[in-house]
């Protein structure tokens, strides 16, 4: 099904720009640093605003769990930034450090990441769901130097492995209660605040800088650091102000949490980019809670998930109508495929389609997406964004004819790609594997129109609710358990979060595989790894299938799960 769009505004002209070459160099005209030679992505989020017109403009509104909520303008999150730029430098803060935050989605999580861009590091953001062995792991790869959270996650994620982290000199908590006893290596980021000098020498960089580093899962090994630099800019603010088709009235609300890519470069950078005002939610996810906030502050661009919006859908059209949401004007999707009944239910609820589009952590903005001026194809990705080369190939880099799948491989050089892996050549380099493009993982198949329709990921990554899953990961933490052998981990196919995550597993001798141990396992594997993380599904197993060197082999526990052939069995060790 094909329907012509005429809810956005953008008016961007896919075969126009695409025929005059359209390209990002376009855009840079936009930025002072094209001007000034001075570059620095929170001088152009945030600065350059407060200098201008919007400065008293409402850059965040922030909603609270208990109905708290506060404002912030452009001018007021530039004095607050400053400020917090300075408490990082006497914090012993400098360019190329490494700082992370582990933080609720409150308003000194905003601060923080514009800060850390202010002195010249870079911003390391963990997701709250995270726990201390996944966060140890995130923090040792990159050598953290600081870490900025509150005493209640410091307490779950960091208290038992800080011991392990020799890096970590520093840890500044946010949201302290009045009881608090600091430690030695802590700082109060309130107190800090209350003192720091208002004046901030903004810490001036080149485009090739490193300033964002999002840690993701691959198929093998621990999970790994993603790293942009300054010049991502590019890509965030034309992406959104196209893709999201945002503009100077917009208010807009990215439903991401910035522990991923998408609460970064769409919830955090792209939107201020373009000046926009947004809002920020830190409760969890309820229909009533998301509803009412869209009339709360009269959203009118929204991007979310496919997992969200089924769990919307599930709640059924009853609740719709306690709220107007009449203010929404555009809705975006990513992570995960959309439903094409999800899109039906959208036009007749909300009284718009959904725009799918397709990005991930490395490619640090939209790639592919259904955007305002092409006629939206149910269920498809899009098309490339103009200036985007993509492409399906076969594993020798051979195009394939329309409607064919295979590698979904996109040209490198687009301004937000990703520059390196933390600390791992060797893990870049696998990017490269296909000469002459960067291969994303996933396979997709081209239709006569040009739109990219994706099949499925070719590798062992897991997205169990739009949320990228190693299976390493989990399997390293399940071995942790005392009665665990070994285990074998695969993304199942789910109606509601897309994929489960379950788990194989054998057991050490002298256990009993019983409804409660599952029970205990999955719990385990939950407080240490990560609340999203874990196996909803346990499967005991006497022995699992590996190769002759030992591997377990995952495709074959996959293709049995499935019920599909188990295909090629040659290195199957048949002991
Ligand atoms: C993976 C990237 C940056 C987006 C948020 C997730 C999957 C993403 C789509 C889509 C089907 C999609 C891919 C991709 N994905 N968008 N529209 N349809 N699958 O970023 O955690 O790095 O995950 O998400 O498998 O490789 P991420």
């Amino acid at each position: 099904m094909e329907i012509v769009d005429k809810t956005g505004t953008c008016n961007l002209d896919y075969n126009r720009v695409c025929k005059n070459g359209f390209c990002f160099d376009e855009v840079k005209k936009d930025f002072d640093w094209y001007y000034t030679g001075q570059v620095n992505i929170a001088h152009e989020t945030i600065d350059r605003h407060a200098n201008s017109w919007r400065k008293n403009k409402i850059a965040l509104y922030w909603e609270g769990p208990d109905n708290e909520h506060e404002k912030y303008t452009f001018m007021e999150l530039k004095t607050l930034t400053d400020k917090f730029a300075n408490v990082l430098k006497m914090a012993g803060v400098k360019k190329g450090d490494r700082v992370f935050t582990y933080l609720p989605r409150i308003p000194e999580l905003y601060i923080s990441a514009i800060s850390i861009a202010k002195v010249g590091a870079i911003f390391a953001p963990l997701f709250g769901g995270f726990r201390a062995e996944a966060v140890r792991d995130r923090m040792n790869d990159s050598g953290a130097k600081v870490v900025i959270t509150t005493p209640e996650m410091k307490k779950i994620g960091i208290e038992e492995i800080q011991s392990e982290v020799p890096s970590l000199e520093k840890i500044i908590l946010a949201d302290v209660p009045e009881s608090y006893k600091f430690n030695d290596n802590e700082l109060s980021f309130d107190a800090e605040m209350t003192y720091a000098p208002e004046e901030c020498n903004m810490e001036w960089c080149s485009l090739e800088d490193p300033v964002i580093m999002h840690y993701t899962s691959g198929t093998t090994g621990k999970s790994k650091g993603v790293v942009h630099v300054h010049n991502a800019m590019i890509g965030h603010y034309i992406t959104t102000k196209w893709v999201q088709d945002l503009r100077d009235d917009d208010v807009y609300w990215c439903t991401a949490d910035p522990g991923w890519v998408t609460g970064t470069s769409y919830g955090i950078f792209g939107p201020w980019l373009t000046g926009a005002s947004q809002v920020v939610c830190s409760g969890r996810f309820s229909p009533d809670a998301w509803y009412s906030a869209i009339d709360k502050y009269k959203v009118t661009v929204w991007y979310t998930a496919p997992t969200a919006l089924r769990m919307l859908m599930k709640a059924g059209d009853e609740v719709i109508k306690n709220y107007s949401l009449r203010s929404l004007r555009y809705i975006t999707s990513v992570g995960e495929p959309l439903n094409p009944e999800v899109i039906r239910w959208g036009m007749k609820v909300y009284g718009h389609p959904i725009h799918e589009n397709y990005w991930m952590t490395e490619t640090g903005s939209n790639m592919i997406a259904n955007f305002y001026g092409l006629p939206l194809k149910i269920g498809s990705m899009g098309k490339p964004f103009p200036g985007i080369e993509a492409a399906v190939v076969d594993d020798s880099g051979k195009v394939l004819p329309p409607g064919v799948p295979g590698n979904l491989v996109i040209k490198p050089g687009w301004p937000s790609m990703m520059r390196s892996i933390w600390n791992n050549p060797e893990k870049y380099r696998e990017y490269f594997r296909i000469p002459g493009w960067y291969v994303t993982g996933d396979s997709a198949f081209v239709d006569n129109d040009g739109y990219f329709w994706f099949t499925g990921r070719v590798d062992d990554v897991i997205k169990t609710s739009g949320e990228r899953v190693g299976p390493f990961e989990v399997e390293s933490a399940l071995l942790e358990h005392p009665a665990v052998a070994e285990a074998g981990v695969i993304g199942k196919p789910d109606p509601l979060y897309g994929n489960i995550i379950k788990a194989f597993i054998s057991l050490k001798s002298g256990y009993e595989g019983s409804e409660e141990l599952k029970r205990e396992i999955s719990g385990f594997v939950k407080t240490k790894l990560a609340a999203h993380a874990f196996p909803r599904e346990i499967e005991f197993k006497a022995g699992l299938p590996k190769t002759r060197s030992g591997k377990i082999m995952r495709r074959v526990l996959k293709a049995q799960e499935l019920g599909q052939p188990l295909g090629d069995l040659a290195t199957l060790d048949d002991e």
